[in-house]
């Protein structure tokens, strides 16, 4: 870990990182991307399998709802500094294809130095949490989703930390209706964050 992180000596210091195993069958480290002094910052899970291809975090199908999100919240996505609790992608190999698997405790907590120091960076005034994994890791296990999205959170790690769903939970709606449903809450909540910033 660089004594004085920036994004680009970040970036550069990730691939040598040991710190677990998920770097033996990832194709590299995924940083977070986007403005160094976004007043936003997002925090998904970790890299999918187009991310670790790539090496930029939301670019495959749950970015793809991501970017809806935030374009119909008035939010621009080079505005917000967009990253992961975990840097690696965890899967397992089924064929040709690799299948997402959530990280474990002891994965994340290895890779959370690394989030310290994007946040040490950035020092978002509002930082947004995707998801269960990246909402328990920076809030506590007793965070849930369903009860919790979309109020203020209590911590020192931004001005307003705030939780919604992640992205992919929306791809993995029953039915059309559900779909809607879920997306209209996951733009809702960041209109919220959108009004809250627009307030400054
Ligand atoms: N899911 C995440 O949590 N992060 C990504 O970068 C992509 C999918």
């Amino acid at each position: 870990m660089p004594g004085r992180p920036s994004l680009s000596n970040l970036r550069e210091a990730l691939d040598s990182c040991r710190a677990c195993d998920l770097w033996e069958g990832a194709t590299q480290g995924v940083l977070g991307e986007g403005a160094a002094r976004a007043q936003l910052m997002m925090v998904g899970e970790q890299p999918g399998d187009r991310e670790d291809i790539e090496g930029h975090p939301f670019v495959g199908p749950a970015g793809g709802v991501l970017d809806k999100g935030l374009e119909q919240a008035g939010i621009a996505r080079d505005e917000v500094y967009i990253t992961n609790v975990v840097k690696h992608f965890r899967y397992k190999a089924r064929g040709k294809r690799r299948i997402h698997q959530k990280p474990d405790r002891w994965q994340v907590s290895a890779c959370l130095p690394w989030l310290e120091a994007e946040l040490q960076v950035v020092q978002p005034e509002a930082l947004v949490c995707l998801g269960a994994t990246a909402a328990q890791a920076l809030l506590g296990p007793h965070v849930r989703i369903g009860r919790d999205r979309g109020a203020p959170m209590p911590s020192e790690l931004a001005e307003l930390v705030t939780i919604t769903a992640h992205p992919s939970s929306i791809l993995r709606a029953q039915d059309e209706a559900e779909r809607r449903e879920a997306m209209d809450m996951f733009v809702s909540d960041l209109s919220n964050i959108a009004s809250w910033l627009h307030a400054r």
